[in-house]
């Protein structure tokens, strides 16, 4: 047990008890279909947005949506939140297995070395920060760090991609079956395309690759908390390194060295957040890398996607919602109004879980814990305790809508002092470990992602011309 774990061993409780009632109400059992090796072209129902679409095999997660089960490399999440640290989470994403004492020692002291992104923070400085959406910063960081740190964009060291690359996006054959993964296009496990001679004499890296990954999830960290500095017309303060990741974390955005609570509070929620399957950002992050890209625009495109308000934007819009409610008394009429206008309840439902969503049985009691420290964070988790019931006796009974992870992330963070437009930068700081763990996964089986649309528009129009040309001849 680390020192940490030692001196926190009531935030350990609170994990066993949430994982001793999800045991209790969910009887997990993997689903046959969705955890055994599929021979392709594999059939599968789909619906709009891709719902049920099998894209690839994985070893990284398994989310078992009706029994509310969160798995990372075959480790319960109640577990890791119990056990481990983001650092050894971050391992076992990307390598697949738990680090010995010696591998995590390395790989935590690479991370540290990782903080430092001088440049990126000298260039993003010169952008109007405090104007700008803290995501759009962020995904502008992985842009300035890619030209910081790698060699992809110099003249005279661009890779010769000729090797890997055999055909382009539109020439492949579509209207074809599927090959599968034993025949896909463009394997390049054991050569290295990115790789130069003349990379040692500049000291420059390639884009992808596992280095990539460690300078992404340390590098985000480290933009995310300039941001919340510079917002508040501070400088960007230099990383601690005999700091963990979560306490480095707080330490860059508020100066102040977290207490052994808060620091394993935000460990927990970093390792929550860190994988969920196939969703929305992490799909956009590997649809970009299918096409050979790099992973700095690969992170970059996940943080683009993570932005919306469907997906990692709303613990920010549930903050705002309680704090519009107020009052417990206010909840009944509050939810009332917004059933009546067909408004989605931020916080509530989720594409796969149709049960407790496990990180939010986590969090829920990490926000109770935090929320007794202060008077305001207390009414928001009562207000937040109250809209829960009202919205699972309703929603909960006919739709199967409980509370998703964003519910209770929020008071979390707000307890801990983070301003709420950092709240999904946050999430992409812990989820860069899982965007870079399966896209170097995929990769060493790339096919790059091109599903089809039906086309349902018109055949044989006449062109009209310009000139003859009216709303009429539309
Ligand atoms: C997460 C989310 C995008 C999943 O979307 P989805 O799988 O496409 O589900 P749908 O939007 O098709 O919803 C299915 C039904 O449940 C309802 N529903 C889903 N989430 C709801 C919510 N938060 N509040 C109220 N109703 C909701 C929908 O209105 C729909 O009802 P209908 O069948 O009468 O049309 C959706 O639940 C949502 O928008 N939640 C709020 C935002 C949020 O918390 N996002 C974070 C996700 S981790």
């Amino acid at each position: 047990m680390s020192e940490l774990h030692k001196k926190t061993k009531e935030i350990t409780e609170l994990v066993f008890k949430s994982s001793r009632k999800a045991r209790e109400e969910t009887n997990a059992e993997p689903e046959p279909h969705l955890t055994q090796p599929i021979t392709w072209p594999v059939e599968c129902v789909v619906g709009p947005g891709l719902e049920g679409a099998i894209a690839c095999e994985s070893k990284i997660g398994y989310v078992n949506g009706l029994k509310g089960w969160l798995i990372y490399r075959g480790y319960d999440i109640f577990d890791l939140c119990a056990y481990s640290t983001y650092e050894e989470v971050s391992y076992l994403l990307l390598y697949g297995y738990l680090p010995t004492a010696v591998q995590l020692k390395a790989f935590k002291k690479n991370l540290i070395q990782c903080r430092n992104v001088p440049n990126t923070l000298r260039l993003l400085m010169s952008f109007s920060i405090e104007e700008m959406n803290p995501m759009a910063v962020l995904r502008l960081g992985t842009n300035l760090m890619r030209q910081e740190f790698t060699y992809i964009d110099r003249d005279g060291l661009v890779p010769k991609r000729g090797k890997v690359i055999g055909t382009d996006e539109d020439s492949i054959p579509m209207e074809t079956v599927p090959r599968g993964e034993e025949h896909a296009i463009y394997e390049f496990k054991d050569s290295d395309p990115f790789k130069s001679k003349e990379l040692s004499k500049f000291d420059l890296e390639p884009a992808i690759g596992y280095k990539s990954c460690y300078r992404l999830i340390s590098g985000v960290a480290t933009i995310a908390a300039a941001i919340v500095r510079i917002r508040q017309q501070k400088f960007p303060i230099d990383s601690d390194p005999e700091l963990s990741h979560a306490a480095n974390l707080i330490y860059m955005m508020t100066g102040k060295q977290p207490t052994p609570e808060e620091e394993r509070i935000m460990d927990i929620a970093l390792i929550l957040h860190a994988d969920h399957g196939i969703n929305a950002s992490t799909f956009a992050a590997m649809v970009v890398a299918s096409t050979l890209s790099d992973m700095y625009f690969s992170v970059g495109s996940g943080i683009a996607a993570l932005n919306g308000p469907l997906h990692g934007g709303a613990n920010e819009q549930v903050l705002h919602m309680l704090r519009e409610i107020g009052e417990v008394s206010n909840v009944k009429s509050w939810y009332k109004k917004s059933r009546k206008k067909k408004q989605k309840i931020m916080g509530f439902g989720h594409r796969v879980y149709k049960a407790y969503d496990p990180r939010a049985r986590i969090l829920r009691p990490l926000a109770k814990h935090l929320a007794k420290r202060n008077k305001e964070s207390g009414r928001l988790f009562q207000v937040a305790k109250a809209l829960e019931k009202e919205v699972i006796s309703t929603l909960g009974v006919k739709k199967r809508i409980f509370p998703n992870v964003d519910f209770y992330s929020g008071i979390v963070y707000d307890s801990l002092g983070i301003p709420p437009e950092i709240f999904t930068p946050i999430f992409a700081v812990s989820r860069v470990s899982g965007w870079t763990s399966r896209i170097m996964e995929y990769l060493e089986k790339n096919r790059i992602f091109r599903p089809r649309a039906i086309y349902i528009g018109q055949f044989n129009k006449k062109y009209v011309s310009l000139e003859e040309r009216t709303n009429k001849t539309r």
